[in-house]
């Protein structure tokens, strides 16, 4: 829960490579996400290249992304899972967001960006889809706890049990 809690966007890191270690756990937590009938529809590209960086972050018009020591970018495939290609790709990425956390990282994910440019970037395949990128490093700010929606707007309890 302690993750949950304290969790921030971060678009600041310090200027230091993420370690082959992390890299792995970030990986493995992609690898063992559910996925709707497992079906995995998707690939993730990770990307510390520099120049690529750039090229990313000019696609996203977010001068911060260039200076993220990796990336992390979701490939998903309509085909594969045409209900369930976007969710199952965010729910992943998810997973390394809050895994990332844990071994000592952190960063935002950015979702404004020119998928075209992505793509022609990172020489993605037009019939794939790009829906999110996970920019990542150590963190180098420790941005405050922000308002969130009350428990009351959010939910709708309908718990009979336990009470
Ligand atoms: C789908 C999605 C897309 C987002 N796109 C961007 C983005 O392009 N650039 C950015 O700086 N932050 C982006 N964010 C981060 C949100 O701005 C951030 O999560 C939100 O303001 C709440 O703040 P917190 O993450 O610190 O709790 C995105 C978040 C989500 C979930």
């Amino acid at each position: 829960m302690e993750i949950i809690r304290s969790r921030r966007s971060v678009r600041k890191w310090k200027n230091q490579p993420v370690e082959k270690k992390q890299i792995e756990s970030l990986m493995e937590a992609i690898q063992k996400a559910p996925s709707a009938v497992n079906w995995q529809p998707y690939r993730f590209i990770f990307v510390d290249d520099s120049e690529k960086r750039k090229l990313v972050s000019q696609a996203a018009g977010q001068p911060n992304v260039t200076k993220a020591p990796l990336l992390v970018v979701g490939v998903a495939n309509p085909k594969r899972a045409p209900r369930w290609y976007l969710v199952d790709t965010v729910i992943a990425l998810t997973q390394a967001l809050l895994v990332a956390y844990d071994i000592g990282l952190a960063g935002v994910i950015i979702g404004a960006f020119d998928e075209n440019k992505v793509k022609a970037a990172l020489d993605i395949p037009e019939d794939q889809v790009v829906p999110l990128i996970l920019a990542l490093g150590v963190p180098d700010e420790k941005p405050r706890p922000i308002v969130r929606k009350s428990m009351e707007e959010l939910f709708r309890l309908m718990i009979t049990a336990n009470q």
